[in-house]
């Protein structure tokens, strides 16, 4: 479970002998202790200038699962002062286990808008990605969407998308709860189910392949995927499901597009606490939450934030207001409908 931690062992060795082997200049900035879900490349650039500017070194444990579970069982004696990673159903999943603390800081809050932050101060986004429509461009004439017409009968065989339980759709479908309310969402799966061309498999990306072999018209994606494909350079052949695609921006003439965040968390027994704030409003700054998103072509949450050409290209997001917080409150009963209505079995069932 541990992956790509070349700097962990000595990181944290290092950390237990501060007080005897490190020198005094370095001693006086010191450290601060990250726990990632995110992998290294999106974040490393981030560190080195963070550490540029304030001479507080980083360490960081890449972990690709159990991040939650590991900080519960360090309990007061996790080195873990700051927690980042994707999702607001993996934000709320390490508030829920009681790993995080609140954080009250006025530069922070300023620099992030309101609707991408915990209002207790548990977490904190850092960066959106749009949960969008990939459309076919040769078969699909129209370029405006809403989610709402995805149940409509005239997509009948054409859609595809990956598991209705996958987190990323959850978040979609909680948005869609929050929005219409429980009954209104339900009837509306109901109809996506009944337009979907099989059962729902793969990831983002094989919606896109689906879509360039000609199996459906509309596939269901996060936008960074699209940036991902576009730049393969080790799968080539993916930036040929890209070219095939166009992305379509549901509901910008109303409420707007559904995002999702990444974001940050201070943990709970952060032993460094002056310097994770540091960190942390070092990473919510304009600045840093512009080179974040660019890494994995996201979109910074303050829109004054510059967002990369490549992202723009996909043309233009509005974001739905609506606070992650309620969204994240609506996720359970967003997974017991897509069990209810049988999504995940396809049309057919
Ligand atoms: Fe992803």
């Amino acid at each position: 479970m541990l992956t790509k931690s070349p700097t962990l062992k000595a990181g944290f060795a290092a950390l237990a002998m501060t007080a005897a082997f490190v020198p005094a200049a370095a001693q006086a900035e010191g450290t601060v202790n990250i726990y990632s879900y995110r992998q290294p490349f999106l974040i490393e650039p981030l560190l080195d200038a963070f550490t540029e500017k304030t001479g507080i070194e980083t360490e960081v444990l890449f972990l690709d699962q159990g991040l939650e579970d590991r900080i519960a069982a360090e309990g007061e004696n996790s080195p873990a002062d700051v927690i980042l990673t994707v999702d607001i159903g993996r934000l709320v999943n390490v508030e829920e286990k009681g790993v995080t603390q609140s954080v009250d800081n006025e530069t922070i809050n300023a620099n992030i808008p309101a609707e991408f932050r915990d209002p207790e101060g548990n977490w904190f986004g850092l960066t959106t990605r749009g949960r969008v429509v990939y459309a076919s461009k040769e078969r699909v004439d129209q370029d405006t969407i809403t989610y709402e017409e995805l149940a409509d009968p005239k997509w009948k065989g054409k859609i595809c998308m990956r598991s209705g339980q996958h987190m990323y759709n959850i978040a979609l479908f909680a948005s869609m709860i929050a929005n219409l309310g429980e009954e209104k969402a339900e009837e509306w799966m109901k109809g996506l189910k009944a337009n979907l061309n099989g059962k729902p498999n793969g990831n983002d990306r094989a919606q896109a392949q689906a879509i360039y072999a000609g199996e459906c018209d509309l596939g269901i994606g996060n936008t960074y995927y699209v940036g991902k494909m576009m730049t393969n350079d080790k799968e080539p052949e993916q930036k040929e499901w890209a070219k095939a695609i166009k992305v379509l921006f549901p509901n910008t003439e109303d409420r707007g597009t559904h995002v999702n965040i990444s974001g940050m968390a201070m943990a709970q027994h952060a032993p460094n606490q002056e310097n994770a704030i540091a960190l942390m409003e070092y990473l919510s700054s304009a600045e840093a939450q512009a080179i974040y998103a660019e890494q994995n072509f996201e979109y910074p949450v303050l829109p004054s934030a510059e967002t990369a050409e490549l992202v723009k290209s996909f043309g233009d997001i509005k974001p739905d207001s609506l606070p992650l917080a309620e969204i994240a409150a609506h996720r359970k009963a967003a997974s017991e409908m897509v069990d209810r209505v049988g999504l995940d079995e396809g049309p057919e069932s």
